[in-house]
């Protein structure tokens, strides 16, 4: 897209923006890329590097847990060596300006939104830094230090998993219904920095706008989603974010 499409779709999207009431934004691993955090399906991204079935399936635990650890033990050592870039700062301010009638919905489990600052998260996937227990159930976070590739439940003693969704498993109740109000009941939807190819998270996107959301789309490139978009920001979020932010008045 040439510079002058992107200053004019920019206020455009910055101008439904600003009508809008309510306001659901929908992140990928796209948003964490300028961070340093690998995405899933580029050409170097986790799924190249690893096979879904044997580290985020219940039946690649069942086989290996201790493969699945030392996995989730090397990404939770890369989440704590990056910080938050300007793309996770512009969507805490963009949250100020409309308080509770924000809600980001992430399908990422490095926690950088809540690092940055963020308050109202959806973590739809889980998080790298929670452990579940396989006895008690009970979910502990446990922040980014290394954990044994074997841990164990401090209260019950039973194996500890880590507290992520993982392909053939369902959401959590919870969690998911909020996310789907959020979307339902928005007047503008920011769909960020995922490819949107994993049900049930993308299809917040269809949900959105058959309630007439605007769709609002911000990625390096066209999606699934961007036949759903009423406008195309391409780029980098750490860019798009911050200009998209420029154009909203002071609250
Ligand atoms: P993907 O790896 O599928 O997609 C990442 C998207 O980010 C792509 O569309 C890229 O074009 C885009 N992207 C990359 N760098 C970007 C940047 N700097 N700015 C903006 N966009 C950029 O990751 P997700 O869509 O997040 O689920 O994948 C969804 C789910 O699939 C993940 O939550 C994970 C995975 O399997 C679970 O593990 C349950």
């Amino acid at each position: 897209m040439t510079d002058e499409e992107l200053e004019t779709s920019l206020d455009q999207a910055a101008r439904w923006l600003r009508v809008s009431k309510r306001v659901c934004v929908l992140t990928g691993a796209g948003v964490s890329a300028e961070s340093g955090v690998p995405t899933f399906r580029a050409s170097d991204g986790l799924w190249e590097g690893h096979r879904i079935e044997d580290v985020a399936s219940p039946d690649g635990w069942n086989r290996n847990p201790t493969l699945v650890w030392n996995f989730y033990n090397a990404r939770r050592a890369n989440v704590k060596s990056v910080a938050p870039n300007s793309g996770h700062y512009a969507l805490v301010e963009m949250e100020k300006r409309w308080g509770d009638r924000f809600c980001l919905v992430t399908q990422n489990v490095d926690g950088l939104h809540l690092d940055a600052g963020s308050v109202n998260v959806l973590e739809i996937h889980g998080s790298l830094r929670q452990t579940r227990c396989l006895g008690c159930g009970e979910v502990t976070n446990r922040g980014l230090d290394p954990l044994s590739d074997a841990p164990e439940c401090p209260q019950c003693g039973d194996r500890l998993r880590p507290h992520i969704v993982w392909f053939g498993e369902g959401l959590d109740d919870v969690v998911w219904s909020a996310a789907m109000v959020a979307a339902d009941e928005c007047d503008a939807l920011l769909v960020v920095g995922t490819s949107a190819v994993v049900h049930p998270a993308a299809s917040l996107v269809p949900i959105a706008r058959r309630k007439g959301a605007t769709v609002i789309e911000i990625n390096l490139t066209p999606t699934e989603a961007s036949a759903y978009a009423d406008v195309g920001l391409y780029g980098p979020s750490g860019v798009m974010l911050p200009k998209l932010l420029q154009r909203l008045a002071p609250v």
